[in-house]
């Protein structure tokens, strides 16, 4: 059996709430979903369980259900190639590197996601700065913007189930005090390479979007992907309709679970 080490008193008050039921789908190293309200109703997360496993035998539908059918059977629909998207900004204004690098801080645990290049293929928006710098693929005045997939490369569970982890909100993992980690079964990214694994059961990086600075206007734009397929797709390409020339951030409140192995 598991060991599951104490969580550290200096583990924020979980975010979760009884919209974050999706947390206990799938079934999996969640050992406990703490809420600002209490824990997670125990029978509930049962039922979800149940819903869930007749979700994936096609005798369901709805809710956290559907979206998982969703990912597991995508539309055949899909793109040739990838758009240059645009990025907006939450409220609708052209997103620059400098805003950002100077509001969307390495120790915000906010979540900040943009669709790219399909509708349904979210992303976090991350800005490592000044936690990190010169990082694989980061753009910016320090290299530090970085965009990856939101769907979890092990089953697929999206945002806020998979979050971003500011410094020290947890236990380092390998060695890492802020990485990208999934609460329905433990996995971990590590943020400053690529989204590499940094424990599983995942086993492959979450895919990276490829981001464009245009220095002379300050202007971020999406261009590509690097990595495997997002998850639930047969190639990133496929299972949706594309999001366009521009993709406007939404912000979200992460769920936030210690007592996870490391
Ligand atoms: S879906 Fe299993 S670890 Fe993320």
């Amino acid at each position: 059996m598991t060991a599951f080490p104490a969580c550290p008193s200096s583990c924020p008050v979980v975010r979760a709430n009884a919209a974050d039921d999706r947390l206990a789908w799938p079934v999996g190293q969640v050992r406990r979903v703490a809420s600002v309200g209490g824990e997670v109703d125990e029978t509930k997360r049962n039922l979800l369980k149940l819903a869930v496993v007749a979700g994936v035998l096609g005798v369901g539908g709805g809710g956290v259900v559907g979206g998982a059918i969703q990912y597991l059977q995508p539309p055949a629909v899909g793109i040739s190639s990838y758009p240059k998207t645009q990025l907006f900004d939450v409220d609708g204004a052209p997103l620059t590197a400098t805003k950002v690098e100077s509001e969307y801080n390495y120790k915000t645990s906010d979540l900040y996601l943009f669709n790219y290049p399909l509708r349904n293929e979210p992303n976090f928006l991350l800005n490592l700065y000044p936690g990190a710098s010169g990082v694989p693929g980061g753009v910016g005045h320090h290299n530090s913007i970085v965009a990856f997939s939101a769907i979890c490369q092990h089953l697929g569970c999206p945002a806020p189930a998979i979050a971003y982890y500011p410094p020290n909100t947890c236990q380092a993992i390998g060695g890492r005090t802020f990485y990208i980690h999934c609460s329905c079964h433990g996995s971990t990214y590590d943020v400053t390479n690529s989204a590499a694994n940094l424990t599983g059961p995942a086993v492959l990086p979450l895919p990276q979007v490829v981001l464009d600075w245009d220095q002379a206007t300050d202007l971020l734009y999406a261009v590509g992907e690097n990595g495997p397929p997002v998850n639930g797709h047969l190639n990133t390409l496929q299972g949706d309709y594309s999001v366009g020339t521009s993709s406007q951030l939404a912000k979200e409140t992460p769920v936030i679970l210690c007592n996870f192995p490391s």
